[in-house]
C-alpha cells in the first residue's frame, strides 16, 4: 500500500481574528479548527505533518500529539515554501495530501477521491465553483484540462471573471513534488513561492492534472475571522440537527439546539429550544430535554424527564427518572431509577437510590442515599470541614425532614426520621426517630413592647 503524508498548512497568524491564540487553535464545536484537520486525515494518512509557525509553541502543546511530525516555518514565504519545509521528511514513492490548517470541514470521502486520482496521473487539485471568486485563485482550463492556478493578486481582467477556483488542496506524488517545488521562484504580484505553481509545471511535464471539484462549499471554506467562523459554526450545528432529525429525534426547533460533541439517542426523544449538549452524551428511548439545559458527558437513561433550565455534567442518570427545573448535577453523580431531583438541588458526586426523592433546595454532595428515601425541602449534606470531605450515608426508606443539615460523616439508618429542623452529628441507627431541636416554649398572653 502507498504511503499518505499530510501536510497542513498552519503557519499564518490569523491576524484578522483579533485573538492571542494562533488561528488555528480557535474553536468550531468542540474542537479546535486544526483539531478538525487532524481528526480527518489522521485517519487516511500514514504520517502527519503540521507546518508551523506564529504562536507555534502554543499550537504544539494545545494539540499535544506526539504522532505528528512539526515543522516549523520561521518566516511565512508562501504556500510553495509551506511545503518544501515538510518534504525532507517524505519518501519520493508517497503521496502528499497538502490541506490548510484553517479549512475545518473538509470531508474524509473527498480527501479518499483526490488520493486515489493523485495515484493514478500524479497531481490531482480540489476546485470549487463560487459565485465570488474574489481573493482565490483562479483554475484555467483548456479544453476543460486544468493548465494552471493564477493568484488574484496575478490575474487580468479575462481570468479574474474565471468562477472556478482553487481550494488549495491537493494530492500529489511526493516525488514528483519535490522537483516541482524545487522549479519554484518569486516572480510574482506578491513575491512569495506559491505552491499553485507546480500545476503549471505538471502540466509542462506532460502531467493531466486530475481534477475533483466539490459542490459543497462549506467543506472548503476557511476561516479568517470570528464572523466566518461563527458562520461555519452554524452551518455545522444545522447539518448535524438534520442528521440528528433523520435519525429520529425530535427538535423543536433545529437552529435553537447545539450539539458539541457526540450525542447518541434511542426512539422518541424529544429537545425543547436552548439546549447545549457537549461532550459525550446518551439518550435512551423516550426521554425529553427541556428548554435551556446544558448536558456534558452524561449518561441518559429511558423516559426520562430533563425540566427546565438544568445543568448537568458527568452523571448517569436512570430511567424514568425526573431532574429540575433549576437542577445542578455535578460530575460522578448516578440517579437512580425513578429518582426525583426536584428545582434548586444540587448534587455532587452521590448515589441517588431507585424511587427517592430530593425536591427542594437541597445540597447533596459526596453521599449514597438508598432507595425510596425522602430528603425534605433545604436539606443539606455538610461534607467539608474547610479541609477535607466527609460521607454521608443514607438507607433505604429513610425519611430527612426538611431544614435539616446531616454533618458528614454521618450515616442516616433504614427507615429512621430526622425531624425537621435538625443538625445531626452522630449516626442514627435503624428506624429511629433522631432529632436536634430545642424545644418550644409559648408564653400565655405575652404582649408586644410598644415604643416610647
Ligand atoms: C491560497 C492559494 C489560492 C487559493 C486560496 C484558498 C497560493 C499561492 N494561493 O491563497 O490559490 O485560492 O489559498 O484559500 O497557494 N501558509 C503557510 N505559510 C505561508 C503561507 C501560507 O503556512 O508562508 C498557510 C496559511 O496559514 C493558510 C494557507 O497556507 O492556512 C493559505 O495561505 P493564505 O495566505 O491564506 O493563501 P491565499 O493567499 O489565500
Ligand atoms: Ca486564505
Amino acid at each position: 500500500m502507498i504511503q499518505i503524508h499530510g501536510i497542513i498548512l498552519a503557519a499564518g497568524k490569523g491576524t484578522r481574528m483579533n485573538s492571542s491564540k494562533p488561528k488555528v487553535l480557535q474553536i468550531l464545536s468542540d474542537k479546535t479548527l486544526l483539531g478538525h484537520v487532524l481528526t480527518q486525515v489522521q485517519k487516511l494518512c500514514s504520517k502527519v505533518h503540521v507546518v508551523y509557525g506564529f504562536g507555534g509553541d502554543q499550537v504544539r502543546k494545545h494539540i499535544n500529539d506526539d504522532s505528528i511530525n512539526w515543522v516549523e516555518q520561521a518566516n511565512q514565504l508562501g504556500t510553495g515554501h509551506a511545503v518544501q519545509q515538510a518534504m525532507p521528511h517524505i519518501d519520493d514513492d508517497s503521496i502528499s495530501l497538502v490541506l490548510y490548517g484553517d479549512v475545518p470541514l473538509i470531508e474524509k470521502s473527498t480527501l479518499n477521491n483526490l488520493i486515489t486520482q493523485a495515484q493514478h496521473n500524479g497531481v490531482a487539485l480540489l476546485s470549487v465553483v463560487l459565485d465570488n471568486p474574489v481573493g482565490y485563485g483562479r483554475i484555467i482550463r483548456q479544453n476543460n484540462q486544468i493548465q494552471s492556478i493564477i493568484e488574484q493578486k496575478d490575474a487580468n481582467k479575462e481570468q479574474l471573471a474565471i468562477c472556478e477556483v482553487n481550494t488549495g488542496i491537493m494530492a500529489v506524488n511526493s516525488g514528483l513534488l519535490k522537483t516541482y517545488l524545487d522549479g519554484l521562484d518569486s516572480n510574482n504580484a506578491q513575491g512569495e513561492l506559491y505552491l499553485t505553481d507546480i500545476i503549471e509545471m505538471a502540466v509542462s511535464d506532460g502531467k493531466t492534472v486530475a481534477s475533483v471539484i466539490t459542490d459543497n462549499e462549506f467543506e472548503v471554506a476557511g476561516v479568517n475571522d470570528k464572523v466566518q467562523l461563527a458562520e461555519l459554526e452554524r452551518t455545522l450545528q444545522q447539518n448535524q440537527a438534520t442528521r440528528f432529525m433523520q435519525q429520529g429525534l425530535m427538535l423543536k426547533d433545529p437552529a435553537r439546539f447545539d450539539c458539541r460533541g457526540n450525542l447518541s439517542f434511542g426512539q422518541d426523544c424529544e429537545v425543547d429550544v436552548n439546549v447545549v449538549v457537549e461532550g459525550k452524551v446518551t439518550l435512551g428511548d423516550n426521554t425529553t430535554i427541556a428548554p435551556n439545559c446544558v448536558i456534558k458527558n452524561t449518561i441518559i437513561g429511558s423516559n426520562v424527564s430533563i425540566l427546565p433550565n438544568s445543568v448537568i455534567e458527568g452523571a448517569i442518570i436512570g430511567d424514568g427518572a425526573s431532574i429540575g427545573p433549576f437542577a445542578r448535577i455535578r460530575p460522578e453523580a448516578n440517579i437512580g431509577e425513578n429518582a426525583k431531583i426536584g428545582n434548586f438541588v444540587e448534587v455532587k458526586k452521590s448515589t441517588i437510590g431507585k424511587g427517592s426523592k430530593v425536591s427542594h433546595l437541597s445540597y447533596v454532595g459526596d453521599t449514597t442515599i438508598g432507595d425510596d428515601v425522602n430528603i425534605g425541602a433545604g436539606v443539606i449534606t455538610c461534607n467539608y470541614d474547610g479541609a477535607n470531605k466527609h460521607q454521608t450515608t443514607i438507607k433505604d426508606g429513610a425519611f430527612v425532614g426538611s431544614d435539616t443539615q446531616l454533618i458528614a460523616p454521618v450515616t442516616i439508618g433504614k427507615n429512621a426520621t430526622i425531624g425537621a429542623g435538625s443538625t445531626i452529628t452522630k449516626d442514627v441507627p435503624d428506624s429511629h426517630l433522631s432529632l436536634s431541636r430545642s424545644r418550644q416554649t409559648t408564653l400565655k398572653n405575652w404582649e408586644r413592647p410598644t415604643k416610647k
